[in-house]
Protein backbone atom coordinates (compact mmCIF):
# COMPACT_ATOMS: atom_id res chain seq x y z
CA UNK A 1 0.00 0.00 0.00
CA UNK A 2 1.43 3.53 -0.97
CA UNK A 3 1.67 5.65 2.55
CA UNK A 4 2.56 8.76 0.35
CA UNK A 5 1.53 9.54 -3.23
CA UNK A 6 4.17 12.78 -3.61
CA UNK A 7 6.91 10.22 -3.31
CA UNK A 8 5.08 7.10 -4.28
CA UNK A 9 6.70 5.64 -0.65
CA UNK A 10 4.73 2.48 0.52
CA UNK A 11 4.00 1.32 4.07
CA UNK A 12 6.86 -1.74 3.83
CA UNK A 13 9.44 1.52 3.12
CA UNK A 14 8.07 3.13 6.54
CA UNK A 15 8.17 0.03 8.35
CA UNK A 16 11.57 -0.55 7.28
CA UNK A 17 13.12 3.15 8.01
CA UNK A 18 11.10 2.57 11.75
CA UNK A 19 12.34 -0.58 12.69
CA UNK A 20 16.00 0.93 11.46
CA UNK A 21 15.59 3.98 13.60
CA UNK A 22 13.72 6.87 12.79
CA UNK A 23 11.07 8.19 15.21
CA UNK A 24 9.23 10.38 12.94
CA UNK A 25 7.88 10.66 9.43
CA UNK A 26 10.57 13.41 8.45
CA UNK A 27 13.57 11.70 9.67
CA UNK A 28 11.96 8.51 7.56
CA UNK A 29 11.54 10.35 4.12
CA UNK A 30 14.57 11.80 4.74
CA UNK A 31 16.09 8.04 5.04
CA UNK A 32 14.59 7.49 1.54
CA UNK A 33 15.80 10.54 0.07
CA UNK A 34 12.76 12.33 -0.30
CA UNK A 35 10.72 15.25 1.39
CA UNK A 36 7.13 15.57 2.55
CA UNK A 37 5.30 17.50 -0.27
CA UNK A 38 1.61 17.82 0.61
CA UNK A 39 1.60 16.40 4.29
CA UNK A 40 -1.07 14.84 3.71
CA UNK A 41 0.24 11.36 4.07
CA UNK A 42 2.03 12.93 7.78
CA UNK A 43 -0.44 11.27 10.34
CA UNK A 44 -0.49 8.16 8.72
CA UNK A 45 3.00 7.44 9.00
CA UNK A 46 3.34 8.81 11.92
CA UNK A 47 1.18 5.84 12.78
CA UNK A 48 2.98 3.63 11.44
CA UNK A 49 6.25 4.52 12.43
CA UNK A 50 4.32 4.45 16.54
CA UNK A 51 2.88 1.12 15.91
CA UNK A 52 7.02 -0.30 14.55
CA UNK A 53 8.24 1.41 16.96
CA UNK A 54 6.17 0.23 19.98
CA UNK A 55 6.29 -3.90 18.45
CA UNK A 56 10.08 -3.39 18.69
CA UNK A 57 10.49 -2.65 22.07
S1 LIG B 1 1.15 12.32 0.16
FE1 LIG B 1 3.03 12.48 1.23
S2 LIG B 1 3.64 14.50 0.96
FE2 LIG B 1 1.85 14.33 -0.22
Amino acid sequence: MVVCSCNAIRERDVREAARSGVDCPLQAYASLGRRPRCGQCIPFARALIAEERSAAA
